[in-house]
């Protein structure tokens, strides 16, 4: 089946309107949505939060949090797109407020026109609030009635009913029993269909460009395999510190749960997983599903302890060691940087390791992809002496940000007398072919959201995998017993150094100012 488009006009509900994420991310981007004329023209959107706060008094905030981070602030879009916004005063916790709240949204569809049969306008809650609170407000979506029986329930005429749908946040749980009791929550109350596990990667452009890559050529597929592939690197380094959310948040999350778990097993998977039957929602989540099933996973403690590298960063220029953090417990040993080992058992990848690690507090801000083929079977060049180059040939790098593109590096002649060898770019670079900077992920995966399309969101059963994957690494007490302090401003402890040259390979680390 396509994929659906069609924009139809609803309400946007916003649990958490008074919080970061809807602020910094949120708002701006619908904002920007609307100025490339994307957002449905009845879309109406609304805040809910405890805070006692007029529409007039949110709109004011968001017309900051606008001028703050959106791509092009222009007061008369903001004038025009504040009308969209309204602000209801109340605790999403509470089964006592979901009377108000349908009222709500039953008095905003009839003021922008978008009511439907059975007096209310589509519905898509967006939960941006801390994770504790997802089951309850799920559970009072649920028993206000606000949600229709889904496809246990029959009409002549269902076009002309509400949908509602729901955007989940990330954290996703904290662990496997947790994700799995969250998926249940949800189950109960929306069909899967209408489930919108947002995950911002699946949004980057680089990320969306590795199928496409893979499936619109034909000569990457006869390569993608344990034949040619001698290993698989996904990185995505931060050069900032944890700052003000490590003792609310970090300090109980740490890198696995915080990155790996969430994002870069997705790309992961887009990298492994078998070419689609369509290039559908079901087709690739069933593919994504399929691949995360077979992950190679440590079979026990002493396996995480040889797959798996720890480490929290030291005291830098501007700010404090990790354990120096305010609200950090230093016992508790929450690691900002995690490097793991991967594969994946099937008859593509067998033996194929996938490393993927991510921190806070090293030498460069980048994600990337890097791909490194086997050597050629004979060493021609070095049997006559000819040295071969330090920085090794034969990969293809994703460039995934904070440059975009795909670049792959060859060995080649340099031009005179005598034979030398240097490695070179085959290059595209995102921004040099298609020009601008492109708006931020989460406008274009609410878009998707209203139209139905569920292609960049994650599926109950990829979540479930993540947490079954990464779940040996958290247990293990010796990973995190022998954390190790590395060097803000580095690549990370030198263990991570050692698990990947057990494979008798290197990470690609780029020199500062040289991420492609
Ligand atoms: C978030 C994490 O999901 O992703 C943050 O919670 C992290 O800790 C951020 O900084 C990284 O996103 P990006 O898009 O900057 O790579």
């Amino acid at each position: 089946m396509p994929p659906p488009n069609g924009t139809d006009p609803c309400l946007i509900v916003i649990f958490g309107a008074s919080g970061d994420l809807t602020a910094r991310k949120l708002i701006p981007s619908l904002y920007d949505l609307d100025c490339l004329g994307q957002l449905p023209e009845r879309a109406a959107i609304l805040g809910v939060s405890r805070s006692e706060l007029s529409d007039d008094a949110f709109r004011d905030r968001m017309r900051q949090a606008v001028a703050d981070h959106s791509k092009g602030f222009c007061p008369d879009r903001v004038a025009r797109f504040a009308q969209r916004l309204h602000y209801h005063a109340a605790d999403g916790a509470d089964p006592a407020a979901f009377a108000g709240l349908r009222d709500r949204f039953a008095a905003l569809g009839a003021s922008h026109n978008i009511l439907r049969d059975h007096g209310m306008p589509n519905l898509l809650f967006y939960l941006s609030v801390a994770p504790a609170l997802y089951e309850p407000i799920i559970e009072n979506i649920g028993s206000a009635g606000l949600v229709a029986e889904g496809k246990r329930w029959c009409s002549l005429n269902p076009a002309a009913l509400p949908w509602q749908r729901v955007i989940i946040e990330k954290p996703f749980g904290t662990d496997l029993d947790s994700a799995r009791a969250l998926n249940r929550a949800l189950g109960r109350v929306f069909e899967e269909d209408a489930t919108y596990r947002i995950d911002h990667y699946l949004g980057k452009e680089l990320v969306q460009d590795i199928l496409v890559m893979r499936l619109a050529n034909a000569i990457f597929e006869p390569l993608w395999n344990r034949t040619h592939v001698h290993h698989v690197q996904v990185t995505a380094a931060e050069t900032l510190g944890v700052g003000g959310r490590a003792g609310t948040f970090y300090d109980h999350a740490g890198a696995i749960r915080d990155m790996i778990q969430s994002h870069l097993l997705q790309v992961l998977a887009l990298v492994a997983m078998e070419p689609p039957a369509s290039y559908s929602a079901d087709s690739i989540a069933r593919e994504k599903i399929k691949i995360l099933n077979c992950a190679a996973v440590a079979a026990s403690e002493e396996q995480a302890w040889r797959w798996g590298a720890l480490g929290r960063y030291g005291p830098a220029s501007d700010g404090p060691a990790y354990a120096g953090e305010k609200g950090v417990d230093p016992a508790r040993r929450t690691e900002t940087y995690a490097a793991m080992r991967l594969g994946f058992d099937n008859w593509r990848w067998a033996g194929v390791p996938f490393f993927v690690r991510s921190g806070k507090r090293m030498a460069s801000k980048l994600t990337e992809v890097v791909v490194l083929f086997r050597a050629p079977p004979l060493d021609m060049f070095e049997r006559l002496g000819v040295k071969m180059p330090d920085e090794p040939p034969n990969r293809l790098i994703i460039n995934i940000a904070p440059t975009e593109g795909i670049s792959l590096r060859v060995a080649g002649k340099v031009p005179g007398a005598g034979l030398k060898i240097e490695t070179t770019k085959l290059d595209m670079d995102y921004v040099e072919r298609f020009g601008g900077e492109h708006i931020d992920a989460y406008g274009p995966l609410i878009l998707d959201a209203i139209k139905g399309d569920r292609t960049l969101y994650k599926h109950r059963d990829e979540v479930e995998h993540g947490w079954r994957i990464v779940q040996p690494f958290l247990d293990s007490q010796r990973l995190r017993e022998e954390i190790e302090t590395y060097e803000a401003g580095s690549w990370g402890p030198g263990r991570a150094d050692e698990i990947i040259a057990a494979e008798g390979a290197r990470w690609h680390n780029p020199r500062v100012g040289e991420v492609r």
